[in-house]
């Protein structure tokens, strides 16, 4: 008798399990294909983010010069914390107010993703090893400004005091310098808080890829300007370019761009724009994707540019597992045979020395490379510098930790050896983070004082 009630009320709860997954089924609306303003983006994320608990995060990076939030919905599983280890893309759109594909784009990305998580094997790969920021207005004061139906026009391209955030941001090789913007200010802050391994920045007017350095020094016309990273860039730009079903074809739009994809600097020149400062100064490589000939297409066309361009989107993303990554730890003071993730190591791939990454807080690294054989030096001022050769291989990406020795000069080189950790033994709480900074600054001051002292020891041999 009671066992039978007892399958009655299992029978009863499994009802009621499958009315409620119904109902949330039912709650999921999908995006339509309009132009959302301001309020719709916050909306759509809100709903993505109460929808998706698990797979979601949602902030804002701050306000523009009119008071309207910079947006970011983070898809990925456990979006809201960061795992060592887990690379970072970051999609920005709208930096130029009125070029609007993007921003309905990413909108429809961030939904797509959510959709397919355990559905589609490989999305669900991704997001199991993969946290994607998206934002979908990067100048939501611009874009007020604008008008559908403007295919070429620039109202509405700068921000509400009339700068152009694409030409905004720090560059050593331009004289120039426009008073540094709000927006940008917080892009940068963003982009130096979290690391963003690969980033995509998209914008409309063309249909290319365009890939770093978009400056030079010197004279200011149109030139190829290589960056070491070269062959990465393009590889990541025909990806792009290849999975879309026309871009590739190079001729669209009045222009022509051999295979869809174009430095920089060799289409026209730009100063202070935005990948050239994430590629030099915060350990990240972005691309520009120029989405659509048409700046502000009226809304019927906007499902035709998402079906075009989301397996591209896509794509380009899964290229954030490809090269190296890995963990540096340095040597602690207080005990040889312990190491602690080292923030702020210089890690370079030889050949490619001229652009320095800096490990994370997290002593994290990653180095988009293609298949082949690299050498990859790590220095800091406190540890003895090291040259590790290694391979990566095209299916995966290649897993590669560095332990640095305390650089104390009495120490012989033979001391210089690095070994692989194991994945067990990476602290994984706030405390060795804490407990890490404080040694820096600690091992910094002590460092310069041996430094002093070995120069006094040197110099005395020699005299
Ligand atoms: C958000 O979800 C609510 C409730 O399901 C729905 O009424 C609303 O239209 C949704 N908003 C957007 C922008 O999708
Ligand atoms: C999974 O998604 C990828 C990327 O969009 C797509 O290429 C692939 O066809 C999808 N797989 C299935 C089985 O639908
Ligand atoms: C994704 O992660 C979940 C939970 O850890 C796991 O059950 C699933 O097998 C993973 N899927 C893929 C395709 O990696
Ligand atoms: C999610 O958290 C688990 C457990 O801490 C971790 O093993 C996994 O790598 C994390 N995944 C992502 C994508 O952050
Ligand atoms: C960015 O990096 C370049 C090249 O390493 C350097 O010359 C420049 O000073 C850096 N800019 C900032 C703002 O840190
Ligand atoms: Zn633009």
């Amino acid at each position: 008798m009671s066992r039978l009630k007892c399958v009655n009320i299992g029978a009863q709860l499994m009802l009621l399990l499958v009315l409620l997954k119904m109902l949330t089924v039912i709650n999921v609306a999908a995006l339509d294909f309009r132009h959302h303003n301001q309020r719709d983006i916050e909306n759509i994320m809100r709903n993505l983010t109460i929808e998706f608990p698990h797979l979601t995060d949602m902030y804002s990076i701050g306000k523009s010069v009119r008071g309207a939030d910079l947006w970011v919905i983070v898809v990925g599983v456990n979006a809201s914390q960061h795992h060592p280890l887990i690379p970072n893309v970051k999609l920005v759109a709208n930096m130029h107010g009125n070029e609007v594909v993007g921003r309905e784009l990413v909108l429809h990305l961030a939904e797509h993703l959510l959709l397919e998580y355990g559905k589609n094997e490989s999305l669900t790969r991704f997001l199991n090893t993969t946290h994607v920021h998206i934002m979908p207005t990067m100048n939501p004061d611009g874009y007020e400004m604008s008008v559908e139906g403007s295919c070429d026009g620039l109202i509405g391209r700068a921000n509400a005091l009339g700068y152009d955030l694409n030409r905004n941001f720090p560059d050593e090789l331009s004289k120039f310098a426009d008073p540094e913007q709000k927006e940008t200010h917080l892009v940068r802050d963003w982009l130096h808080s979290t690391h963003f391994v690969l980033s995509v920045n998209l914008h409309g007017g063309a249909l290319v890829v365009n890939y770093p350095f978009d400056s030079f020094p010197g004279v200011n016309s149109r030139r190829y300007s290589k960056s070491p990273d070269d062959d990465v860039f393009r590889q990541l730009s025909l990806i792009y370019s290849r999975t879309h079903p026309t871009m590739h074809l190079g001729s669209s739009c009045g222009d022509s761009f051999e295979d869809g994809i174009t430095n920089g600097a060799d289409w026209y020149p730009v100063y202070g724009g935005m990948q050239d400062y994430l590629y030099k100064n915060a350990s990240g490589y972005q691309v520009l994707v120029e989405l659509s000939c048409c700046k502000y297409p009226r809304a019927q066309m906007l499902r035709g540019f998402w079906e075009r361009h989301r397996d591209a989107l896509i794509n380009l993303m899964f290229a954030v597992h490809m090269g190296v990554k890995g963990l540096i730890f340095g040597q602690s003071q207080y005990s040889d045979s312990l190491f602690l993730p080292l923030e702020g190591a210089t890690v370079m791939v030889k050949g490619r020395e001229s652009i320095q990454f800096k490990s994370t807080k997290y002593g994290e690294y990653f180095k988009l490379l293609l298949p082949g054989e690299y050498v990859l030096l790590v220095r800091h001022p406190c540890y003895v510098p090291v040259e590790i050769p290694f391979e990566v291989q095209g299916s995966a990406v290649t897993r590669l930790d560095v332990r640095l020795f305390s650089s104390d000069c009495f120490q012989s080189p033979a001391a210089m050896a690095t070994a692989t950790v194991k994945l067990e033994d990476i602290p994984s709480s706030e405390s060795w983070h804490q407990r890490n900074g404080k040694e820096s600054c600690m091992r910094l001051k002590n460092t310069v004082l041996v430094h002093l002292l070995c120069s006094v020891v040197i110099a005395m041999l020699f005299l």
